[in-house]
């Protein structure tokens, strides 16, 4: 049976406390999430009971915690359907992920002259790497643009592909616009010019189900913070057969098979990506809030963010002179705007003032604001957690705030 809005907010304690004497009204889920009570008690009933160092020990507390974690990766991998719990690396977060794969795979694929290509609306984690690797292959980063409403221009893809390109990175869901982008269509137009691609699902994982098998995706990466697992947590998810080509990222233990001073061979899959004590107890906090989300159903999560997005989108516009950046039909529960010419940080410190939490500025995606002609929004980014006597406050904070600047 679904749980009710009563108990899902009982999940999360952290939602029930006041700011500056108003009931706190979360709206920065893009930034991160909140955690639900049975993530915070898996990492507590570790600390309390077998957390001890993976892969390492032939005591008992070690064979625990390794049964756990590798347990954890099989829970992702049938979380993303991926077809093999080694094509499961754990990282520390979707930016450590891409700079895995711009590293490793550019190393291994990305020679003088070859193109990578980004789009206009993606986070600086999916373009900083890239550009990292074009500067230290003398590569060339190309970058596919957005339009009006804020939709990738799919159709300029073909053009941009060149004999070239090596690889194309984008975001399944903009944390800025909102918009989802139709993933599969360009997976599939990609790879029919031979071009690899990564997809940064930050924003999409805890939205709705995603099938990696099903998408075709070459690289799926996401992070754990905001899919309501611990911070310092994410995936990369990779075919076996393109991460078998790929050198290690890091070296150190757990990596290796064979060490000495003349030469070292290097673990398998997925050990040769996972160098060094990583946070194991924290992946397999991740792994129950994938249980978590299951639990809830991504139908009620689906159908609760939604509503709210409709009704938030209806109610704002009502504001003379707001404008809302990322107008497609295919949206995310995030909402980006402005008012007039009050400034984002302005409307975002009042808005705190009155209990509710929204993000400001560029959102780390300064080219998207270069493209937009600002330099940033208010943000606010609704969880299934949510409620619309929320939204109700933030629309009237937003009406009082503007009465107050004129
Ligand atoms: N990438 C996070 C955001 O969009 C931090 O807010």
């Amino acid at each position: 049976m679904q749980k009710s809005i009563e108990e899902i907010r009982k999940d999360f304690p952290i939602l029930n406390q006041k700011i500056y004497g108003k009931p706190l009204v979360y709206f920065d889920n893009g930034a991160t999430s909140q955690k639900p009570l049975c993530v915070i008690d898996t990492e507590n009933e570790i600390y309390k009971t077998i957390n001890s160092n993976i892969h390492r020990g032939v005591h008992f507390l070690s064979g625990e915690m390794t049964n756990a974690y590798e347990k954890a990766r099989q829970t992702i991998q049938n979380f993303i359907n991926a077809q093999l719990s080694e094509e499961i690396i754990f990282t520390k977060g979707a930016t450590d992920s891409i700079n895995l794969v711009a590293f490793s795979f550019g190393e291994a694929f990305v020679n003088e002259g070859d193109e990578i290509i980004v789009t206009e609306m993606e986070h600086h984690a999916n373009i900083v790497p890239w550009q990292m690797l074009c500067l230290r292959k003398k590569a060339k980063l190309k970058v596919l643009p957005i339009d009006e409403i804020g939709e990738l221009k799919i159709n300029e893809l073909e053009n941009l592909i060149s004999e070239r390109t090596k690889l194309l990175a984008f975001a399944h869901t903009s944390n800025v616009l909102g918009t989802i982008n139709p993933v599969k269509k360009i997976i599939k137009k990609a790879h029919s010019k031979n071009v690899k691609v990564l997809v940064d699902g930050s924003q999409a994982i805890l939205h709705s189900s995603v099938d990696v098998q099903d998408l075709d995706a070459d690289f799926y990466v996401f992070s754990g913070h905001k899919m309501y697992a611990p911070t310092g947590t994410g995936i990369l998810y990779g075919k076996k057969e393109i991460l078998c080509q790929m050198p290690p990222y890091q070296g150190g233990g757990d990596m290796v098979d064979v060490v000495s001073f003349q030469e070292t061979t290097y673990a398998e899959l997925p050990f040769k990506f996972e160098a060094g004590t990583s946070n194991f107890v924290g992946s397999v906090a991740l792994a129950r809030a994938a249980e978590y989300i299951k639990e809830i159903g991504f139908e009620l999560i689906t159908t609760r963010e939604n509503g709210l997005l409709i009704y938030a989108t209806h109610e704002l516009k009502q504001i003379k002179g707001l404008k809302i950046f990322g107008e497609s039909q295919k949206k995310s529960s995030i909402i980006s705007f402005l008012v007039d010419n009050i400034h984002a940080y302005d409307m975002g410190l009042m808005l705190d003032k009155m209990g509710i939490a929204v993000r400001t500025g560029s959102h780390c995606a300064q080219p998207l604001m270069q493209r937009l002609g600002i330099d940033g929004t208010v943000r606010a980014s609704l969880a299934f957690y949510n409620t619309p006597e929320e939204v109700d406050l933030l629309v009237n904070g937003v009406k009082r705030i503007v009465k107050l600047f004129h």
